[in-house]
This record gives C-alpha cells, structure tokens and sequence, in this order.
C-alpha cells in the first residue's frame, strides 16, 4: 500500500517498491531529500548530508540556494541553476520566493482541470502550498505515489491570489536534483519513419535533453528521460525514468552543475510560451510522472507499462482484444472506390481479418494530399452511395468498418477554408505557411472545437464506424489565434492542447464503444497525454520490418505493446524498398496491436492461406502479447539481433520473438537468455516440441536453430512457451 508519513519536517511517499522524500527547510523552503528504492526508516541526517541540505542556520542570503536541492525552483534568488518557474510579477520583476504555507494529505487524488493525468484510484495524494508573499503568487505541488506500481506523479497549479496580474513565462511539471552525476541521460529521439530512437550518453557538466517547439510532442523526440546509472542494463541498475502526461511542445533536460549534482526539469517548453495570470485564476501544469526502478531499464518500462495500464490508458480498451485490422493505406493511396474497397475488405475478411478501415481520400475531392481537409462529406465519384452503404457492405462481409479523419486540419483548398479563413492558426497581415499543402486550425477557439467535433460525430454517425483513426500531419507555423489579444497571444500552442484534449474527452465519452488510435505522420504524438484517449496509436509510417524493430523497440522504452500499431505490410516495402521474409514481418508486427497495410488480393494463394494462419494466430496469442510483462533482451540498437518476450502474469505462457538484421555466414547459432520466467518450472516450446527449465532459458539461454547458410537477412523465429509437468 501507498503511504504518506510525516516525521517533524520531513515527509516521505512510500509504496512497496519506492521511497521519495521531501523536507522543509527554516523559513519555509521546500527542499528534495530523495528519490529511490524504498527505505524502512529514513535517516534525516544522511540524507540531508547526502543532499547537500544544510538546516543548522540556513537562510536563504549568501546565495545559499545555489547548492539547495529545490523541490520547485523559481527564477532569481540565487539559485543559478535553471529552475522549474518564472514569473513575471506586477512590478515587472521576475525573482520568486516560494514558502511552505500548508502541507495537506489529501483523501483523493484530484483530477487536473483541463488535462489528462493518472487516475485517483488506488493511490495515496498530498499536496503542498507555496506562497510567494511579495506578489501573492501560489503554487500547489500535488504528488501521488501509487498502491501497485513503482510510480510517483505530480504537477503544478499556480493561483494568482494578488490583486494585479502577472505572466507566467514557464512553469514546468517537475524538478529533480540528484547529488551525483554519474548516470547516463537516455532519450527518445528521432525523425519521421524513425522514430523513437534509443539515445544513451553520460552526463556532463552544462546542459543536455531535447525537446519539441513543434506543436505536438513530435517525431523528433519524445516527452521523457530517464537517468541510468553507469553500467545500469536492460535487468540491472538504479534508473530514474520521467515521462510528462502532455501533447504539446515539451522541454526534457539535465543540467550538471558547478557543484556535481545533476538537476533535471520536464514541463512545457517555454519556448514560445507565456500565460497571463489575472487575479483569481489559476494555470495548471501537465502531471509529470517518475518511475524509479532498480532493476535497470526493463524494471522501468514494465514501471511505466504498469502505471499506464493501471491508471492512464482509456479503462475500457485495457485487457480487452484489439480487432486485427486491414488498413487501405498502402493498399490503395488516394486511388480507390467503392467497388476496389470493398474487394479489398472481402479478401481481408477471407483472411481473417476483423476490421477493414478506409484510409485517407474518401472526402472532398481529395486525390491528393493538395485538397479537402475540412470537408468531411463523402467524395460521390469515389463513393457514390455514400458513407453508410460502404460501411454496411463491409459489415455484410462480417468486418467492423473504420474510418481516417485528420479532424484538426484544413487544405486552402476547401470549402472550410472558404466559409472561414480566420479559423485556422495565422498571424494577420502573414503570408500563411502550409506544410503537406495544410494549414493548422485553430483549437485554442470554442466555435472551432465545436466543429472538428461535429465533424467526427457526424462523420461516425453517418458511417456507423467502430473505428477511428485520428491523424495529424503537420508542425505549427505562424502560430497566432484571431480570438485572442495580443498579450494572450504565447498562449496558443498550450490552449491548442488543451482544445485538443476537450475534444478528445467529449468524443470519446459520446461514442464509448469506438476504438479510436492515434496517427500522427506515424508515431509523432505517440505520448501519455494522448494515450489518456486513444489506446493505441500508429507507430510509424515505417512499416519495414526492420525498421520497426528498432521503433517498436524503442517505443517499449515508455509504452506497453498495447499502444503500438504494427502492421505487416507489402513487400519491396513502400518506405525502404526492402524485401524481408513475410515471417519476420508476421513476427515483427505481432510486437503490437496486430494488422495489416496491404491489398491482400496482390498476394498468392499460399500468402493468402498464411494470412490465415497468421490471424488466427494473433487473435489466439492477444492478450500475452499485448498485456504480458514485457521484457526486451537484445537490442537492434547495439548489436545485429533484436529480441523480447512477453510473459503471462502467472508465468505459464510466454512469447519470444527473435529476429536477426544481416545474415552472417560461419557464426555460432544465437543464445538468448530469456527472462521473466519461473526458473522452477519446465516450459514446452510449442513450435519445436522440445521442453527446457525455466533456469536453463534464463541462465544458459535459447538457442535460435538458425541456418549456418543460407538463411538470408532478416531472419526471425517466434515462439510459444507453455509451463508443462513433463520433466
Ligand atoms: C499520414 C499517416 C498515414 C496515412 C496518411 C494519409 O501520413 O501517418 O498512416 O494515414 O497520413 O494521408
């Protein structure tokens, strides 16, 4: 269970796993005292010592704060790190000074207004009053620490309780100061069709993290960090791992200081930020959430897996099948009709297939990505009998049938555009930047949210779909609202979130039965704040096998194979023009939310029979692949073979994937230690029939029969571990 102690001025949030302290200092300053495996009975003095807290005369003067682990930092008393929130007061000046007033265990965790956040269920809340008394600024530092996983969050709210108002020019989610800097930075980063590439560096005195001004959380990098101890692995190793629950532009960065210690921030990017404060209102930061793990990086991603599971993801999509999925994508582009569609849905339905969705070109006259967003009525040359009748065609076949919209956007080209120019993101007087030949529309407005929501409810309503997938193409330019004043203006891209958020919450609280899943060019709002919403997103428009298997591999780093759309996909592959076994691509694409992007009617018979299978497959090894405890084991990052399994939670079942990039004659065969298992029991690999001991797969480890020969690249086996009473 979740606890929350007091012991005089130190407070300490526990759970099975985790301890994180924090401790008053004289004259109010809220000081962190630590982050870590959990300890029985914190020592104060150790701790403060470790800390480089000094309490015996402490005063704020002599720059004192310089060397304070700061729990939420302000700018311009002395500390001359960066810190966590400038404010710029009244009297134009921007030093902040923040003191304890009130310290409260709360009975519940309370909800974030406006945003997405960990659910209150299960876990113990307390919050933290700050007070600056020169402007009357408060902050409320609320933390939860969570019954069933190895998870602390916490978030921000500034209230202006003066009487004049004030610019908020940052206010980040979360502060960490460790007293050492012997720990490597690992980041996601990346770009299109690569995203989520695992970057690992040490940490050096100055600056280092990345960080979105895109408008979303972006392709290029991805809102979290962890610190891994030097020499931390996969199954062993103190890690700090720090995901924000956030769409928008972000900020992650370690900053090694002068004294040794290393401070780490994660919030909205300030860039191209500023929020005014009127007297009476409040600004709420996104919630922040830390998984402290000692068993390496694996401990934290199954950390992050869980706490996701448990407390983010839409509660009606966990542990519930995913339907396997045909997407018309790269079946068929913008070149289709009625008639091909549903040709196609009627050989994915021979397949096996259980849900057939139409992909982008179905509205306007939309032939090209030039035209139509906004106009979401059907394209009559395309389909002449309308949305409903291809809809029930394809549910005749006894497929679900799902639609793409990129509801945020609007082409110049369009009717939309025409009824309402100023809808869309734009600075007056400015020439308007597009990007895939679209503008941005501007969220941040009621009357617009009010549209983009009218348009997927219709849109649903009209087609009887029972999936949705929400895309979004492009990066934010010339960012400004006509609804908004001048000194609001900083405002937009963080008000676009949150429009953003509102839709997503009305929509799918209207339509709870529709599975919707994220897109963004692929994987660039693959992020917790979405995930609130959608509970699975499209990984990438790379649909290579083995370009996924470092995505995917990556993608796992903070997300549960739940999350991820994987498809397997035609071959030369559209994006690489690679060839690769359709095996690995089955093997590869079984790493997620399983499906498939291609014309199945361009395969041969044998393909197609194998499709069969292969759905029979996915559907039958469902929730251990996407709700089993996941553990990576080799790294396409570091080596030529990339490996993971999946484990049931009572260790019975298991399911190992292993695929090798480059074929290498005149090697020994690869052995991979599994892990995850019961080292006491015996597990019967289903494929091969041979039957080993738990302790022989982790400790000697699996032996993969690939050919010394001839085997080609992009060689994979999958296989299905069953515990047996056999010996
Ligand atoms: C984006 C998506 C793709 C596809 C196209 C359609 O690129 O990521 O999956 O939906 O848009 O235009």
């Amino acid at each position: 269970m979740a606890e929350i102690l007091r012991e005089g001025n130190v407070w300490h949030l526990r759970n099975e796993w985790i301890s994180y302290a924090l401790c008053e200092m004289p004259g109010g300053v809220l000081a962190h005292l630590y982050a870590g495996p959990r300890l029985e009975k914190l020592n104060p003095a150790s701790l403060m010592r470790r800390a480089g807290i000094q309490m015996e005369g402490f005063s704020i003067q002599e720059l004192a704060l310089d060397r304070l682990p700061r729990e939420y930092p302000s700018f311009g008393l002395g500390d001359m790190r960066e810190g966590a929130l400038t404010v710029v007061a009244p009297d134009g000046t921007r030093a902040v000074d923040l003191r304890l007033e009130d310290a409260r265990v709360l009975p519940e965790k309370p909800a974030l207004e406006g945003l997405p956040a960990t659910r209150g269920e299960g876990c113990a809340a307390v919050q933290f009053a700050l007070r600056d008394a020169h402007t009357g600024l408060e902050v409320q530092l609320n933390y939860a620490i969570y019954d069933d996983c190895p998870a602390v969050v916490r978030s921000a709210r500034l209230i202006n309780r003066g009487d004049a108002p004030m610019t908020v020019e940052r206010a980040y989610s979360l502060c960490l100061d460790v007293p050492d800097a012997d720990w490597d930075l690992v980041t996601l980063s990346g770009s299109w069709a690569r995203e989520r590439s695992i970057r690992r560096r040490a940490l050096v005195q100055g600056f280092q993290g990345i960080s979105s001004q895109r408008g979303a959380s972006s392709l290029q990098a991805s809102p979290f960090m962890a610190l891994a101890r030097r020499g931390a692995d996969e199954a062993c190793g103190e890690v700090i791992g720090m995901a924000l629950i956030y769409s928008g532009n972000f900020i992650a960065q370690a900053e090694v200081d002068h004294n040794g210690g290393a401070r780490l921030l994660l919030g909205i990017n300030d860039r191209d930020f500023t929020w005014r404060l009127d007297p009476g209102e409040s600004f709420q930061t996104p919630e922040a959430a830390m998984v402290l793990s000692s068993e390496g990086l694996g401990g934290m991603s199954r950390g992050f897996h869980a706490l996701w599971e448990k407390h983010l993801l839409p509660a009606r999509w966990v542990n519930r099948d995913r339907p396997v999925l045909l997407n018309s994508w790269e079946a068929s582009y913008f070149d289709f009709d009625e008639n091909k569609l549903a040709g196609i849905a009627q050989a994915a339905a021979d397949a096996g297939v259980s849900l057939f969705v139409m992909d982008d070109g179905w509205f306007g006259h939309r032939d090209d990505d030039t035209t139509s967003l906004g106009d979401w009525q059907p394209d009559r040359n395309k389909l002449p009998s309308g949305l409903k009748a291809l809809g029930d065609r394809v549910r005749a076949m006894g497929l679900q049938f799902g639609i793409w919209m990129e509801p945020e956007m609007v082409s110049p080209d369009s009717d939309l555009f025409c009824a309402h120019p100023d809808w869309c993101q734009h600075i007056p007087g400015r020439e308007h930047i597009t990007a895939r030949h679209q503008l941005i529309l501007d969220l941040s407005r009621a009357d617009v949210r009010e549209f983009v929501y009218q348009s997927v409810a219709d849109t649903l309503h009209e087609s009887g779909a029972s999936y949705l997938k929400w895309d979004m193409n492009r990066n934010f330019s010339n960012i400004g609202s006509a609804a908004l004043p001048a000194d609001r203006q900083g405002e937009v891209p963080h008000r676009y979130i949150l429009g953003l958020y509102e839709v997503m919450d009305k929509l799918t609280a209207d339509f709870p039965d529709v599975l919707f899943e994220g897109c963004a060019s692929g994987g660039g709002r693959f992020d917790a704040g979405m995930l609130y919403y959608v509970p699975q997103f499209w990984c990438s428009d790379d649909t290579d096998a083995l370009c996924r298997c470092e995505i995917q591999y990556g993608t796992t780093l903070v997300f549960p194979p739940s999350t991820m759309g994987c498809h397997v996909s035609a071959v030369p592959n559209h994006q690489t023009m690679r060839t690769v076994p359709l095996q690995t691509r089955f093997a590869v694409a079984l790493g997620g939310c399983f499906g498939y992007e291609l014309d199945p009617r361009a395969l041969t018979d044998d393909e197609r029979r194998t499709l069969r299978e292969q759905t029979a497959f996915a559907e039958r090894t469902q929730a251990l692949r996407l709700y089993g405890a996941f553990y990576r084991l080799a790294s396409p990052f570091e080596g030529n073979e990339t490996a993971w399994m999946s484990v049931s939670q009572d260790k019975n079942e298991a399911i190992f994937t292993f695929v090798r990039d480059r074929a290498m004659p005149n090697t020994l065969p690869p052995l991979t230690k599994l892990r995850g298992l019961d080292a006491a029991k015996r597990y019967k690999i289903v494929e091969t029939g041979e039957v080993y001991g738990g302790d022989e797969l982790m400790n000697v480890g699996l032996c993969c029969p690939i050919p010394v020969y001839g085997s080609g690249d992009a060689w994979a086996a999958l296989y299905t571990l069953k515990a047996v009473d056999e010996a």
